[in-house]
């Protein structure tokens, strides 16, 4: 690891880093990793865009060490931030800290871990505010242990993970380990008014759990709100020996996610009130960039990239991983076709692609093989914008990176190429269809015993006030979070037959009281798409199509096994899971304002299990102590 991120906990098996493994394997070719002393990332002090691009001051940001490169990005701050350093809400806390910037390096994981006996990982989180400027404009943000993005977490999946989490935010918090299974220890899923309540200003709580199996690609974000959004997010990597995807050399998270300049309670507020944004409620927030493992560009403010240096001729795999909040993000690499082999944890039969469109919570897995000619090449992950409602001038619509292999560690590619990207040959993929994703090993998904109808609706509830709001339903319930409680804390020790009694009508629980294969049946009658996530399980996608579900034909030869997907405006969905996983999960919409606004329902399964748990008393106490969860 290097410098910048010394301030995230290590797992204490001392692995090493991948470079030193990749290093190995390459047999003395030209890869040139950098030195742990020396930065990767390429401050191009001021790249001017005007018609051509002009770059200048090339020596000034080449190869500058890693102790005086955050002193770098300060005085880049202070110069364009007092011209661009506000959000809609206005304001951006001066007595903050600044975010540390996370070295390109970082996002190298583990080639040896797989092969650790199974073990217990401890980590420490501090929750915190700062400020931060990921494309070069200062922004208020919330973060784990100083940086964005937060530590990444990578372990076996016979591990135990233990993650304390101190929140010294002046609100309470909760973090989620999105897809893993949490079986028998639903109250570690970290979600906040479900399974438990915020951890209140102050405090700590330790997370304790194993994978159960659970392999392959996810992050870990807070669940309380939409304080994610501003920057409480991190990659979460399950290794195996026995994963059913090819070999590779290498292997890498890429986290991409939109950004928003503004603090997202102000921008939640403009969603939510009759003025609305541009005038019209229910215009969701629209970003003004993103990242890619937190580093984004803005006009001509920012002009660092995130940048990898690989060895050629080998054979990478890119994690990818939609950590925003809002818009799905393309991923594409110039002159290299990608091949698709893990979605959310499922192994795939490999599929090539020109790119791929990953919708906000998803995880996509692909090889990329250095095998082009030596050079620098553009990475790009550009937003979804057929989601934006309105324009917002200035948007940075498409975030870049660099990788190289077979030149310098400082090489760049051309800049001319920024704005107008090479084609792939003729006859060469498109995106990825995920009609195309096969699991590996897959066949029917079990008849179903159980079945729940809903639709998805949204609406500005009207009114005189300022109160009303544009709320989402399901059916026609707007959940609200509980507060000083969860829907698991205020069902324990419940013994009624169906278990759900005491949860108001807000709530919006189905029970389910014996296992069941549980049939979701979606009507999406809004006209937006929206990327739904079930806790605690994968799905299969049994059905899908236009308008409502009138009993059409499902396919059920070799459906998807996911945890999120997408389901567009205006179609219908059917999800199928094995419901024997005792708990309430979550199964919402993952844009962050749509799930602020109610778009979540939950199921309260084997609810004479979940009865019993035995949660450890603080958590029970700390509910008489959360805060406002923002
Ligand atoms: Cu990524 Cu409710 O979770």
């Amino acid at each position: 690891m290097s410098a910048s991120v010394s301030s995230s906990p290590e797992p204490k098996d001392g692995h090493h880093t991948h470079q030193d493994t990749l290093l190995k394997g390459s047999g003395g070719q030209n890869a040139s990793p950098p030195a742990r002393s020396r930065s990767r990332k390429l401050l191009i002090g001021g790249l001017v865009v005007a018609g051509i691009i002009v770059v200048i001051g090339l020596s000034v940001g080449l190869g500058v060490g890693l102790s005086v490169r955050n002193d770098h990005h300060h005085s880049s701050l202070s110069s364009s931030g007092s011209s661009s350093s506000t959000g809609p809400d206005g304001s951006v806390p001066s007595n903050l800290p600044m975010t540390n910037t996370v070295d390109s390096s970082a996002a190298f994981l583990s080639m040896d871990i797989a092969d650790a006996a199974p073990s217990t990982r401890t980590y420490d989180f501090v929750v915190e505010e700062r400020v931060g400027a990921p494309d070069g404009v200062l922004k208020h943000m919330l973060v784990v242990n100083g940086q964005y993005p937060g530590p990444t977490i990578e372990a076996n999946t016979g591990d135990r993970i233990v993650v304390n989490v101190t929140n010294k935010m002046p609100n309470s918090t909760a973090i989620h380990w999105h897809g893993l299974f949490q079986r028998g220890t639903n109250y570690y899923d970290g979600t906040a008014a479900i399974t438990q309540c915020g951890i209140p200003p102050g405090e700590s709580m330790v997370y304790n759990f194993t994978f159960d199996g659970w392999v392959g690609s996810t992050w870990w974000h807070a669940h309380a709100g939409t304080q994610y959004t501003d920057g409480i997010t991190g990659a979460l990597i399950v290794h195996a020996k026995n994963e059913s995807v090819p070999a590779y050399d290498g292997d890498l998270a890429i986290q991409m996610a939109d950004l928003y300049h503004g603090f997202s309670p102000a921008l939640l507020n403009l969603y939510h009130t009759p003025g609305g944004l541009e005038g019209t409620p229910g215009n969701e927030p629209v970003p003004d960039g993103g990242t890619i493992n937190g580093v984004g560009q803005y006009g001509s403010t920012n002009t660092t990239f995130f940048n990898l240096t690989l060895a050629p001729n080998k054979m990478y795999r890119l994690r990818l991983i939609n950590t925003g909040s809002f818009v799905a993000m393309d991923f594409s690499v110039d002159g290299h076709v990608l091949t698709v082999i893990e979605a959310d944890g499922t192994a795939v039969e490999p599929v090539e692609v020109g790119s791929v469109s990953v919708a906000v919570a998803q995880r996509y897995s692909v090889l990329l093989r250095t095998n082009g000619t030596a050079g620098a090449y553009w990475m790009r992950a550009a937003l979804d914008q057929d989601a934006f409602t309105y324009d917002n001038p200035g948007v940075q619509t498409e975030i870049r990176g660099v990788l190289r292999y077979g030149v310098d560690d400082d090489a760049l590619p051309d800049a001319f190429l920024l704005d107008n990207p090479p084609s792939l040959p003729d006859g060469s993929p498109g995106e990825l269809d995920t009609d195309d994703l096969i699991p590996v090993g897959g066949g029917p998904a079990p008849n179903a015993t159980f079945s729940v109808y809903f639709t998805i609706s949204m609406q500005y509830t009207g009114g005189p006030n300022y109160l009303s709001q544009f709320l989402s339903f399901i059916n026609s319930t707007s959940w609200q979070p509980l507060q000083g409680t969860s829907s698991l804390f205020a069902h324990l020790g419940n013994n009624t037959a169906d278990g759900s009694a005491t949860l108001a009508d807000s709530q919006l629980v189905t029970t389910v009281d014996e296992p069941h294969v549980v049939e979701f049946i979606i009507d999406n009658l809004d006209d937006g798409d929206h990327p739904f996530h079930l806790h605690g399980h994968k799905f299969w996608i049994v059905g899908s199509g236009a308008g409502r579900y009138q009993h059409q034909a499902l396919d059920n030869k070799a459906p998807m096994l996911r945890d999120t997907l997408v389901i567009p405006a205006y179609t219908w969905t059917i999800l199928r899971f094995v419901a024997d996983n005792p708990g309430f999960w979550a199964f919402h919409c993952h844009i962050q304002w749509h799930m602020a606004a109610g778009l979540l329902f939950q199921l309260n399964v084997l609810p004479s299990e979940s009865a019993k748990f035995d949660i450890p008393q603080y958590m029970l106490d700390q509910c008489a102590r959360e805060g406002n969860m923002m």
